[in-house]
């Protein structure tokens, strides 16, 4: 049997390169080896305000754009989290096994409450959440970008401390990051990742930003005042602009080296932003073809539906009932 994957992204802002080359890449390269679950966490969205409108169009958005990078849904199921009851009703479970101390540590919690005037108490459970998306599945390998590590860490502290209390019944699972990409900088600002929800036009380059677009953030991204690439002296902006490329090629680092060495940053630039032209191309014209027909999309999210739901519900009977609450078929005496 294969060993199950899961993940998830948020149908919040706009998806960038930063979530394409710290996540769905990587989706679309394992999916063929392990039995793999992805996951739209439109619960997770609202731990702050969307607009309802807005949240509906962008879950649609998301499924549309995990299918144009290359999931194939006949092979990996594609779900909306609150489409599965179950997702909600674990996380309940295990907040009760959760210290409120292992939470205070999440440094994005920290980071995202200091931006909110009220802060929800969903923004503090949001790690649980997270915890029972990948636990329902019993899934082992967690494919994230760099900045889920913490995350990932605490989700496997809550499997271990329910194991403990309870009796073996969660996998541990295991983070996976990419080996180039694990965390994309900002162009404007090569100190800060990359983020959805950052302000300004200069900042990310969009999964679905035109070529002209798609240009003239690059062109615009911060450098250093070496005058050309030097990989022993260069500052993040360069390295970042390195990394996009490397990630989006596949090219070795002894071919970065031979081709990138002495030249220019608008040379560099033109490079980078020509590379990440043609990827997102066709990435584009699929996305085009699959929102043209809405029906489809449908079919895909009920098919993973039905696929992922017995799993889910068979995990929260067996943690209800190791927990001692009533389930009116006990699953170990028939
Ligand atoms: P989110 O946008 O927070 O829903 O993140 C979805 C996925 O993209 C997660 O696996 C993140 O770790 C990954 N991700 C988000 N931002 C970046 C970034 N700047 N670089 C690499 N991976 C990222
Ligand atoms: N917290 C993740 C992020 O913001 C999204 C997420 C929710 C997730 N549930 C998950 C990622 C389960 C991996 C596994 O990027």
């Amino acid at each position: 049997m294969k060993a199950r994957v899961l993940s998830g992204i948020q149908p919040s802002g706009n998806l960038h390169i930063g979530n394409y080359l710290g996540a769905l890449l990587n989706w679309v390269r394992i999916q063929s080896d392990y039995e793999c679950v992805f996951c739209i966490v439109d619960l997770h969205a609202i731990t702050v305000y969307q607009p309802p409108a807005e949240l509906r169009a962008k879950i649609r958005e998301l499924a549309a754009l995990f299918l144009a990078a290359g999931i194939d849904p006949r092979q990996s199921s594609i779900v909306v989290q609150s489409d599965v009851h179950a997702h909600a009703e674990l996380a309940w479970l295990l907040t009760c096994v959760t210290p409120m101390g292992w939470l205070s540590r999440m440094t994005q919690f920290k980071t995202k409450s200091e931006k909110q005037e009220t802060v929800g108490d969903g923004l503090y459970q949001y790690p649980v959440l997270m915890a029972a998306d990948i636990l329902l599945y019993q899934a082992q390998i967690v494919p994230v970008g760099d900045d889920q590590s913490q995350h990932l860490e605490l989700t496997r502290d809550i499997a271990q401390r329910f194991n403990s209390l309870y009796g073996d019944t969660f996998a541990v699972p295991q983070t996976h990051l990419p080996q180039v990409g694990a965390r994309i900088m900002g162009l404007d600002d090569p100190t800060a990742k990359m983020s959805k929800s950052a302000e300004g036009s200069g900042h990310a380059v969009g999964l679905l930003d035109d070529p002209a677009r798609i240009r003239k953030t690059i062109m615009r991204a911060t450098t250093d005042s070496n005058p050309g690439v030097d990989f022993e002296t260069m500052g993040p902006g360069v390295a970042n602009l390195l990394t996009i490329y490397q990630a989006f090629s596949g090219a070795s680092d002894s071919e970065m080296l031979a081709e990138f060495t002495g030249l220019r940053y608008g040379d560099l630039k033109k490079r980078v932003a020509e590379m990440v032209v043609e990827k997102l191309e066709p990435l584009q014209a699929e996305y085009r073809r699959i929102t043209a027909d809405p029906g489809y999309l449908d079919g895909v999210l009920r098919e993973g539906r039905e696929r992922v739901e017995p799993i889910a519900d068979a995990t929260v009977r067996v943690a209800k009932e190791r927990m001692g609450l009533y389930t009116a078929k006990p699953i170990s005496h028939g």
